[in-house]
Formats: C-alpha cells, sequence, structure tokens
C-alpha cells in the first residue's frame, strides 16, 4: 500500500482465521491521506477481492479520504455478458462490491475488454502491457516478427505489438461453444510461411487456444512461434502443453507471479500513479 504524496509505504498485518476468514490490519495512520492499494486478484480470486475491498474499507474506517485500487490482474473480467440466460454480469458484481468498500477509483491492466469498465460505480481505467511485452521481443532479436491474435476480438492487442515490432499483424479466429467451453479455430491466408510469429493475448489460462493456434501455424509452414500474454494464469499443466505443441518461448508479466513472468508491471504502474498524481 503506498501513500503519496510523499509517497509512504504502509505496512499491513493479515492473516488468516483457522476457518479461512481473512483479518488485515493497516499499520500506520491513513487519516487524510490519499491511498493507493496494489492488489492483484489472481488464484485465488475470491480471497483476494476480498483482502481488497477489506483494505478499501480498512483505509475508509480510519480516515482515508481517497483510495485507489491498483489491481493488475482483474478477476471476473471475462463474465462480461449474459452470455446464457439466467447467467448474471460477475464483473458488474465485482465492480459495485468494490465500490461499496470504500474504493474511488481503479486502475488496471488489460481488461479483457475495456467497455466492462464503464459500467463501473467509480472512475476505472485500463492500461496496457502489450508494448512491454513487444519490447522484449524486440530486445530478443525478433524486430519485424509476425504480430498475430488468436481471435478476432484481441486484434487491437495485436496492433498495438506491431507497433513495436514493425512487421505483419493478422488474427486467427475462435469460436466458444457456452455451454461445454470448448473452442473451434480456424485461420486462412496468413502468409505466415517462413515467419517468426508472436502470439499475442490478454490471458493464458488452460493454454487451450495457444496451443490450437500453434497447431495453424505449424501446419502453414511458421518457421518459429512465440507467444506472449499479459496475464499469465496458467491452469494445471497448461506451460507444458504449450511448449509441447512446439511453442519456442512464453512471455507473461507479473500481473500474476508465475515461471514465464519475465516482464514486470512495475515501470508502466509507476508511470500512471506518477501521470495521475500530476494531473
Ligand atoms: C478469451 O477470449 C481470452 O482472451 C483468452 O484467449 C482465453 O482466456 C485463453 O484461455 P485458454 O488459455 O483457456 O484457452
Amino acid at each position: 500500500m503506498i501513500l503519496y504524496p510523499p509517497i509512504e509505504i504502509i505496512q499491513v498485518s493479515n492473516k488468516t482465521f483457522p476457518d479461512g476468514e481473512s483479518y488485515i490490519r493497516l499499520e500506520k495512520t491513513v487519516q487524510n491521506q490519499h491511498i493507493a492499494i496494489i492488489q492483484t486478484t489472481s488464484s485465488p480470486q475470491d480471497s483476494n477481492l476480498m483482502k481488497l475491498a477489506f483494505l478499501a474499507d480498512a483505509a475508509k474506517q480510519n480516515g482515508a479520504n481517497r483510495v485507489t485500487a491498483i489491481v493488475p490482474y482483474l478477476a471476473y473480467a471475462r463474465q462480461d455478458k449474459k452470455f446464457l440466460q439466467g447467467e448474471g454480469i460477475s464483473i458488474e458484481t465485482v465492480a459495485r462490491m468494490l465500490g461499496a468498500a470504500g474504493i474511488d477509483e481503479l486502475l488496471t491492466v488489460n481488461i479483457h475488454s475495456g467497455n466492462t469498465l464503464k459500467k463501473f460505480p467509480f472512475p476505472a481505467k485500463t492500461i496496457s502491457a502489450i508494448p512491454l511485452l513487444a519490447e522484449y521481443f524486440v530486445q530478443k532479436g525478433y524486430k519485424k516478427a509476425f504480430a498475430l491474435a488468436p481471435d478476432k476480438g484481441a486484434m487491437h492487442i495485436a496492433i498495438q505489438a506491431q507497433q513495436v515490432l514493425g512487421g505483419d499483424v493478422g488474427h486467427l479466429n475462435k469460436q466458444r461453444d457456452r455451454y461445454s467451453g470448448q473452442t473451434i479455430q480456424t485461420g486462412k491466408d496468413l502468409r505466415v510461411k517462413g515467419q517468426t510469429i508472436i502470439i499475442f493475448d490478454d490471458i493464458i489460462s488452460t493454454g487451450g487456444t495457444i496451443v490450437g493456434a500453434a497447431k495453424i501455424l505449424h501446419e502453414q509452414g511458421a518457421a518459429r512461434v512465440f507467444t506472449a500474454c499479459v496475464h499469465p494464469l496458467l491452469i494445471g499443466d497448461a506451460e507444458t502443453r504449450i511448449l509441447d505443441a512446439g511453442i519456442d518461448e512464453i512471455v507473461g508479466t507479473d500481473s500474476v507471479p508465475s515461471n514465464i513472468s519475465k516482464v514486470t508491471l512495475a515501470p508502466l504502474i509507476a508511470k500512471a500513479l506518477k501521470a495521475h498524481k500530476s494531473g
């Protein structure tokens, strides 16, 4: 937790009670201060979301005058509409809960769909880590690599990567069965033969999307295939499955700690906070 200006770190004691409930306590006064809480909400999502809400409440209960939440990975953002009859909109429930807890504004990184934030009960903004991920590959000597989106919805991400890499850009197509969760991927006329391809996505979860994309790219004669994501959830054996599918390297950010979190979000978040402070 950071207090600014001047920037000061507030230590937080936290523990888990024997029944699984979370407890937190701020160890310094926050009276009349603007507080920034940095808390990602990757697994265990529900517990991390509660901790974020408790931190905001503790800040407000102890006199903070403003609470900004910095949530590098915002859980539940993929349930941003009612896909099937009877469903709710999980991310809107999360937003209302955070607002009720005392959050006044929120900054996140590459939320699945930016439009989601318009429904939040407080100002919320998403920033992109894709240029940092693309820069990682430039540093490795892959300038001019082909930036590929695994589906049309991720094309805006691939375009951001292309602006750094300077090569070609394109997308595959992906359709998901909303009952079984199974996806069908296709890709036509991509002209990837002999090229270095980097697949950019917001999230890698089970790895199914990247494994399917790798198969198509290898069938079409790609020379080498890398993948980069902002949020490496990497459920189960996702990392092994992706490498077994012939992906040369998987790169993610530290929005979710993992083996492949090789790109830190720290400079991006620091820049956004500084701009906010002076804005
Ligand atoms: C969904 O459209 C997202 O952008 C990702 O493509 C998806 O969450 C990846 O999931 P998985 O790794 O399970 O295929």
